[in-house]
């Protein structure tokens, strides 16, 4: 990484303020954490920061309460996670500005945790508001470190504003996640395949038009293979279709340089999405009107096995079906096994399909797991993320 970390500066006994992604899911009805995975994935920076004797202040957003207080989103449970992890009492704010906090983060003990309340209660975060919400939130500490990977590509407050008042830096997660996401984009062995799904083209069109030159198979299942299926001619019953233009630029592309492409050739298909639900196996070409595609079909998974297994670069990112409905399932927890067992490179970009990965106990299988999706697309579109950007080059430090 070409950016200062926290390996470059001296932390000893300063106030840091960390900006983490502590944005996990929880469970509506009892508010419980039910994946602390991106809590656990903060802690080699923590640890480090409390072996140099840094002052810790952590922050985060949680959810979209769209500069509202909304109490289900508070941080407090992450507190007490954390806590549980540590095994360390963890100081928490219940405001991320202001007088009580600012007093809060100078009582801090060296190695101490302070954990502030969602930055996003503040509409000033969203909005980076520099002066004063950036600048208060800079007022607490004297070094700014960016370990938030899944928010990097937002350019937020806590994200950008915050890196103009104080020596910014990236954290141990950060760096981690850029080194994974540049190693493909930068001469990936070969057979490189990204296999993609979800819902939504247009989520992917960046990725797919940036690695086309460095690619050599592109899969292509979950919810936008219906748009790509769409763009062939195909009837895709009422399934829900989007950007078809896109779809015909990336197959027109692909054809031009030679990369393959594969779409399903069988899908499976139900009138409904419920758990209730039947499913049918059907070949593209018959799929009923009144029905839609959930999962991809049998043959598509045998086809898709065989490019996976001669891959030595897989990047994933996007559920094969509406896999929360178990008969919908099996395409994406087939291609978690089949994943797992690559010799080779194997990275899983973020969100749903993250989450899958380690449901399925199999993220120790894969060479990296990231923390981001939103941010590892936005990564491997090529496009700068904020985030990064904001914080001081290695280069331009040497010379001060
Ligand atoms: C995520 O979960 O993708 C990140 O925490 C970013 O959240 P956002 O999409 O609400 O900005």
């Amino acid at each position: 990484m070409k950016k200062m970390t926290v390996r470059d500066i001296d932390l000893t006994g300063k106030r840091v303020l960390v900006r983490v992604d502590f944005n996990v899911p929880f469970s509506a009805e009892s508010g419980q954490i039910t994946d602390d995975s991106r809590i656990r994935a903060a802690l080699s920076t923590i640890e480090y920061l409390k072996k140099k004797g840094a002052r810790i202040i952590l922050a985060s957003h949680m959810g979209r309460p769209d500069g509202q207080t909304v109490p289900s989103l508070s941080l407090r449970k992450v507190a007490d996670r954390l806590e549980q992890i540590l095994k360390q009492n963890i100081l928490f704010a219940d405001d991320c500005i202001g007088q009580q906090t600012l007093k809060s983060a100078m009582s801090l003990e060296e190695g101490g945790v302070l954990l502030l309340e969602n930055l996003r209660f503040h509409p000033q975060e969203e909005a980076d508001n520099h002066d004063p919400f950036a600048k208060q939130l800079a007022a607490l500490a004297e070094i700014y470190v960016d370990d938030a990977f899944g928010t990097v590509h937002r350019a937020h407050a806590s994200i950008v504003g915050v890196a103009k008042f104080l020596p910014a830096v990236s954290g141990l997660l950060l760096e981690k996640e850029i080194d994974a996401l540049t190693h493909v984009l930068e001469n990936p062995p070969k057979p490189f395949t990204v296999l993609l799904g979800g819902a939504k083209v247009s989520d992917k069109v960046g990725l797919l038009k940036n690695v086309m030159d460095k690619v050599d198979n592109i899969l292509i299942g979950g919810g936008m293979a219906a748009t790509f299926l769409c763009a062939k001619g195909l009837n895709v019953g009422c399934s829900r279709t989007e950007d078809i233009e896109a779809a015909k630029f990336i197959l027109d592309s692909a054809a031009e340089k030679s990369v393959k492409i594969y779409l399903p050739d069988d899908v499976r298909v139900a009138a409904r999405v419920d758990h209730e639900s039947g499913v049918r196996n059907v070949k593209t070409d018959e799929i009923p009107t009144d029905m839609m595609i959930v999962d991809i079909g049998t043959l598509t998974i045998s086809n898709f096995r065989h490019v996976l297994e001669r891959s030595r670069t897989v990047f994933w990112n996007g559920p094969m079906g509406i896999y929360e409905i178990p008969q919908f399932a099996e395409g994406t927890v087939t291609m978690a096994k089949l994943i797992a067992e690559i010799h080779g490179t194997t990275i899983i970009g973020g969100g749903s399909t993250a989450e899958n990965v380690l449901a399925m106990g199999l993220a120790e299988k894969m060479s990296f797991v990231s923390t981001g999706g939103g941010a590892s697309l936005k990564f491997l579109s090529g496009k700068a993320l904020p985030g990064v950007a904001a914080l001081m080059d290695k280069k331009e430090a040497s010379h001060e």
